[in-house]
């Protein structure tokens, strides 16, 4: 249930912010062999330009399939994406793939970096997969870890640093094709709660200079001390959301 002051405020501070994803009635189900998990129960939600949201609630409570939602890598069972205006489930598979890579940036529980490749060219793929060339790509992802603090570990390979470091570089990777989403599903997850804390920080920190919307999920409630934003999502569907600035 949808506490409706609470959205009525978040409505409020948000004025004048254009929508970014709108969600109605989502709903996931999965199916395998006899069993059928209801992992999202109806979900409606609007994210606003700008905002930085937590996503929280108890393990099985459906935040990674909201995530997989929110960032368009997974279609709903059923209800509606809009992502800028633009229903998703009307477009096609390659019209999606743009879509995505042009809008939305990804960090993972475990970084996902590439072991072999330096910080430098981790950063550098997802330019390389849209065609940037060499060159270019190589001078705006050294701004990237430039803008987390990590022009000192350029040549670095992930293996090398510590986990606080490899998360930086993923949010680095995120924000270097510039999208207006970032969705992070427990990027803290395999952090100290000392690096958990500098990496939402950081996040907040991007979100603020660079205008891109941050959405993450966590379990741990004191990562939602830098929000503007908390969505409680219990059993598939959200329980709470409240605007805290
Ligand atoms: N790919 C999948 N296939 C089957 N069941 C899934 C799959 N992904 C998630 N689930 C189930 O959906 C429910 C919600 O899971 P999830 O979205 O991962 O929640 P959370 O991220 O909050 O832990 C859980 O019961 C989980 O077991
Ligand atoms: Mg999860």
């Amino acid at each position: 249930m949808v506490r409706s002051t609470a959205s009525e405020a978040g409505a409020a501070s948000t004025a004048g912010a254009q929508v970014l994803l709108d969600l109605r009635d989502i709903k996931r189900r999965y199916v395998l062999g006899e069993a059928t998990v209801e992992a999202l129960r109806g979900v409606s939600l609007r994210i606003h330009q700008g905002e930085f949201v937590a996503i929280w609630g108890p393990s099985g409570s459906g935040k990674s399939s909201l995530m997989n939602i929110l960032g368009l890598v997974d279609a709903p069972t059923s209800g509606e994406v809009t992502l800028e205006g633009t229903p998703i489930g009307q477009l096609s598979d390659d019209a999606l793939t743009d879509l995505r890579s042009r809008k939305v940036g990804f960090v993972f529980q475990s970084f996902n970096l590439i072991p072999v490749l330096s910080a430098l060219e981790n950063v550098m793929v997802p330019l390389q997969i849209q065609g940037v060339g060499a060159s270019q790509a190589r001078e705006r992802a050294t701004q990237a870890l430039k803008d987390v603090a990590l022009e000192n570990q350029l040549h670095a390979r992930p293996d090398k640093m510590s986990g606080g470091q490899r998360q930086r570089v993923a949010i680095a990777r995120a924000l270097v094709t510039e999208p207006s989403l970032v969705v992070a599903d427990e990027p803290t997850a395999n952090l100290d709660s000392e690096n958990s804390y500098m990496v939402v920080q950081l996040m907040r920190e991007l979100n603020r200079s660079k205008r891109v919307t941050f959405i993450f999920t966590t379990h741990d409630p004191r990562l939602l001390d830098l929000v503007d934003r908390k969505l409680l999502l219990k059993d598939g569907l959200l329980h709470t959301d409240e605007t805290v600035r």
